[in-house]
């Protein structure tokens, strides 16, 4: 079921996760989205407190685990975990663990079982690691980003940003435009803007765009002046040349002349469209500075969004009922 259809049949209010873990988009249903959507919502006034700390996850022991570079991602899960005052161990790429001597992942991991987690936050440039750890683990687990397949809390994050700036996603125009067939950022929007009742075209050059992706509901193009025609929302993506075992495109210059977003192309865009990248930018490869230092660049909400966002997913499924707000946050 895709799109307005999805939003209609399955609008409900619901106070949980029916999982113990956030591996994906994929299988969220509306209820699940909302949720997470409007606990961080609430959530985000933590941020403007003198003090940003409240007890709701004392005595919880969250273990961050990742296995490859990030900057938002992780730090916003941090500073996330410390404003609830749960317990955090960070491991960040195996350095100065027994990982450097040899030791698997699923050892890796029973061993950090022992020692009672309630949750595991995992990133790893292996797609399927967190559900792997999932099936093994007694703790939840978060996915942090796996290889290209998803990002939940990127998307959550992205969500967040465009409902705070058009009060919905539902009948939002929206286009995904860059490296569209490595990125995990891309998978886990297009579930959930198509489930929640966005249109979404995803653009970028065909060696770029992955094999039969209109079955995830989306239409894929690759003019980006042609696509970017009335778009409320214009998100890039990075060129992730880590995951691109040989040149899919020409050179940078001309990635950027065809699937660049400059002012020109933006103006072609609905009159209040946002510009949104995912960090980290490659600024002159697929965002022009103009547009990324613009007033209709919300990358800096994206950000400060991840906060409230992973509080609210870190709080929903250690504690398995709705944050009631204030009163939880004396
Ligand atoms: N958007 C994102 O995942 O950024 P980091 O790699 O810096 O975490």
């Amino acid at each position: 079921m895709t799109g307005r259809r999805a939003v209609t049949a399955s609008r409900q209010t619901i106070t949980a996760l029916r999982s113990k873990d956030l591996l994906g988009i994929e299988h969220l249903d509306v209820g699940e989205i909302t949720l997470l959507l409007d606990t961080a919502e609430s959530m985000r006034s933590i941020a403007a407190r003198p003090i940003k700390k409240v007890p709701a996850l004392r005595g919880r022991m969250v273990v961050n685990l990742f296995f490859e570079a990030s900057t938002r991602t992780r730090f916003s899960f941090e500073t996330a975990e410390k404003w609830l005052s749960a317990d955090s161990l960070n491991f960040s790429g195996g350095k100065g663990t027994s990982v450097e001597k040899g030791e698997s992942l699923l050892d890796t991991a029973r061993t950090l079982q022992a020692m009672s987690p309630d949750l595991i936050v995992v990133r790893h440039s292996a797609a399927g690691v967190p559900h792997f750890l999932a099936r093994h683990l007694d703790a939840g687990v978060i996915n942090a980003g796996d290889g290209a397949h998803e990002h939940p809390t990127q998307a959550l994050l992205d969500a967040l940003t465009i409902r705070d700036r058009f009060g919905r996603i539902e009948g939002l125009k929206v286009v995904i435009a860059g490296d569209i067939a490595h990125s995990r950022v891309a998978r886990s929007n297009v579930f959930l803007l198509t489930r929640m009742g966005a249109s979404v075209t995803v653009c970028g050059p065909p060696t770029l765009l992955p094999p039969r992706v209109e079955e995830l509901g989306v239409q894929a193009m690759t003019d980006f002046d042609r696509a970017v025609e009335g778009a409320d929302v214009v998100m890039m993506l990075r060129m992730q040349l880590e995951r691109q075992s040989h040149s899919l495109f020409p050179s940078k210059r001309e990635y950027f002349t065809r699937y660049g977003l400059t002012m020109s192309r933006l103006a072609r865009a609905s009159p209040n469209a946002i510009a949104m990248h995912p960090g980290p930018m490659n600024r002159g490869v697929e965002i022009s500075s103009e547009v990324a230092d613009s007033p209709q660049s919300v990358i800096l909400e994206q950000v400060a969004n991840g906060v409230p966002v992973r509080m609210a997913a870190l709080y929903l499924l250690l504690t398995g009922r709705p944050w009631e707000g204030e009163r939880e946050g004396t």
